[in-house]
């Protein structure tokens, strides 16, 4: 292995593979802006750096993908893993009037006030490592981390601590995973618990490419060719909310939307009488909530919704929740709105679309396309209206992530977290990262700035919340 060379010495040999299609769509797409996964927690008490340093390393043990490092190939389109045989991880500290300097930024809005765990987690968002990774020659052959840890002092006895990772090691449910794992490590880390020894997995897991189920992913050239075509010409007609600024450089930023107990428990039940997952609910809030913010609700306009879909339970040979890595496969439809849409049909029609693609294995069979043309655009942003990179207005997860472990994240001092990815590269104009915590609905909105206002978002964001609030009052 002639990358071998490029690393420091170790006792025993590094492994590694090269990355499968949708890792390498993340590979270009992250140096753009898109795919930073973040989880940043808000905690009052902080293990001592050296027993949270230890709990990282049993994570880095335990999963070979966050020992693993980027490797760029002299060509500048191939990249692999390369899994260190021992953990690695370093803790940064920033105390507290360096965090202060931090979050002194001057994005930060003036009159509105974001908690320093929102702060941080935007500002981690926008620390991009991988940032010119393809372009600057002397990057060329280069080695980088996927997976850093950061902790941020607060007043009155508080931190944020925030994991940062590439998302070709990291999807939705691989955060989730790591949040849990973390807290059971940290928790037996106070009580000084015997250590279960964990196994020291030694290869990252096949890419997702190489787990599909064999006759889903085939499809004929034909089919093949019409679907690119009806994707990009689609995708030329699609409406986007009103872009601000389309010039200056991105960043993303956050709106945070989040809803009582009452009302969560209204959503769930009205998704569930009508046989459909939260997701249809979301999309079809963010259609009705888009549509309505054009100046003209009587055109009739098109829109597109992707919907992500955790494939670990469906590949060959299966996979838990603890294989750490990038499983999820993205379905898009679009949908055509004409104005009065009531919030429960609507959520009907976009979740049955979404249903019978999925039912076609359309996650499987269009996965090298829509790779394709995701990188396609990345090489000419001027194929997107106003070169916006934007590919739909609203991304949404299948599942929603339903966490009940307040009482062990309380006992190792977790107040509250936020977790999503960076969107300002290719992507929709609003990510929504659900979670329904303790039965009440928190989801983390992102979106590009300054191709979209603060202001517009929350207004976007308190819309959708209107709109789901008042269908669920009307039923
Ligand atoms: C905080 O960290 C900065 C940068 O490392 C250092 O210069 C400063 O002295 C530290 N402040 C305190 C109060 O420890
Ligand atoms: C800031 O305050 C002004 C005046 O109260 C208001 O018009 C504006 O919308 C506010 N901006 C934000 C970002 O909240």
């Amino acid at each position: 292995m002639s990358s071998q060379t490029l690393i420091s010495p170790e006792t025993v040999e590094p492994k590694g593979r090269a990355v499968g299609g949708t890792e390498h769509s993340w590979c270009r797409a992250v140096p753009g802006g898109t795919g930073i996964a973040v989880l940043a927690i808000l905690t009052s008490k902080l293990p001592r750096n050296s027993g949270l340093e230890n709990a990282l390393h049993k994570l880095q043990n335990s999963h070979p993908i966050l020992r693993s490092r980027l490797h760029s190939g002299s060509n500048t389109n191939t990249f692999s893993f390369i899994t260190s045989p021992t953990p690695f991880i370093k803790l940064k500290a920033f105390n507290l009037s360096s965090t202060f300097k931090i979050l002194e930024n001057p994005l930060k809005p003036k009159n509105q006030s974001l908690s320093p765990l929102h702060l941080v987690l935007e500002h981690e968002l926008n620390q991009n490592s991988w940032y010119n990774h393809n372009k600057a020659p002397s990057f060329i052959n280069d080695i980088q981390d996927m997976f850093f840890a950061t902790t941020y002092a607060l007043p009155n006895e508080k931190w944020v601590l925030v994991l940062r990772l590439h998302a070709s090691a990291c999807d939705r449910t691989t955060a989730v995973s790591l949040l849990q794992e973390l807290v059971v490590l940290v928790s037996e880390e106070e009580k000084g618990a015997l250590q279960k020894e964990i196994a020291n997995e030694e290869e990252v897991t096949s890419s997702i490419e190489d787990l599909v189920p064999n006759k889903k992913a085939k499809k004929g050239l034909w089919e093949r060719g019409i679907d690119m075509l009806g994707y990009s010409v689609n995708s030329l007609r699609l409406t986007n909310l009103k872009f601000k600024d389309s010039k200056s450089p991105r960043s993303s930023q956050v709106v945070r939307l989040q809803m009582n107990q009452k009302d969560t428990e209204k959503i769930i039940a009205g998704c569930r009488s009508r046989g459909i997952k939260l997701c249809g609910a979301l999309a079809s809030a963010g259609l009705i909530a888009a549509h309505k913010s054009k100046s003209r609700v009587d055109k009739q306009r098109k829109y597109a919704v992707v919907t992500l879909t955790d494939c670990r339970s469906v590949l060959d040979p299966t996979l838990s929740n603890h294989h750490f890595g990038f499983y999820h496969s993205a379905i898009l439809n679009a949908h055509v709105m004409k104005g009065g849409e009531k919030l429960w049909e609507l959520a009907q029609k976009t979740y049955a679309a979404f249903a019978s693609y999925k039912n076609c294995n359309r996650h499987f069979s269009d996965m090298a396309d829509l790779n394709f043309l995701m990188c396609k655009a990345i090489d000419n942003p001027g194929l997107t209206p106003s070169s916006s990179l934007r590919t739909a207005l609203v991304s949404v997860f299948e599942e929603s992530v339903v966490d009940d472990h307040a009482a062990l994240q309380k006992e190792v001092g977790v107040e509250d977290y936020m977790g999503c990815a960076s969107a300002h590269g290719i992507g929709p104009s609003i990510a929504i990262f659900d979670t329904i915590r303790d039965g009440r609905l928190d989801c983390v909105c992102v979106y590009p700035s300054p191709l979209h206002s603060r202001e517009q978002m929350q207004e976007f964001i308190d819309s959708m919340k209107s709109v789901l609030v008042e269908g669920c009052n009307h039923v």
